[in-house]
């Protein structure tokens, strides 16, 4: 068994009750409960994290980076939120550390204002799962659990 670390960046604490006509009802809880059931028919775990502050999520790419040497980890979903559009820092702990992220946003972003249009995670991202609601991230799970037993190592 090993390892899934789903990261949020900020703001997404307030999913539930933030823009529902964008970003839905559902809650960051409820978020966590649909990506530990994605990962329990691959026997896989869930450590669900969120942080409003880019050090905390930098050091978090770190520590993934870590885990994934030491095999205790497969990979991360990583919705940055508006840091995804900001942070070349975030772009640079990916591209520092091997690990495969996977970038998710729940809103169409390329559908939306054109500052979303752009992210810096994009070019050191495994892949991008963008528009599918809170559902991207059950497929965020899929795919890194599909990516390892591919290549297991
Ligand atoms: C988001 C899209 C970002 O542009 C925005 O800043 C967010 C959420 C999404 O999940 O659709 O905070 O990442």
């Amino acid at each position: 068994m090993s390892t899934i670390l789903i990261l949020n960046g900020p703001n997404l604490n307030l999913l539930g009750t933030r823009e529902p006509t964008i970003y839905g009802a559902t809650t960051l809880a409820d978020v966590e409960q649909l990506c530990r059931e994605a990962a329990r028919p691959h026997g896989h775990e869930i450590d669900f994290r969120q942080s409003n502050h880019e050090g905390v999520l930098i050091d978090a790419i770190h520590e993934a980076g870590r885990a994934f040497k030491a095999g205790t980890l497969i990979g991360v979903a990583f919705n940055a939120g508006a840091y995804t559009h900001s942070s070349v820092a975030l772009h640079d702990a990916i591209k520092g550390v091997d690990v495969p992220v996977i970038e998710v946003h729940i809103s169409n972003v390329h559908a939306r204002e054109s500052f979303r249009h752009h992210s810096w995670l994009s070019p050191v991202a495994a892949g991008i799962i963008v528009g599918f609601g809170v559902d991207g991230y059950a497929m965020a799970v899929d795919a890194l659990a599909r990516r390892a037993a591919k290549a297991p190592r």
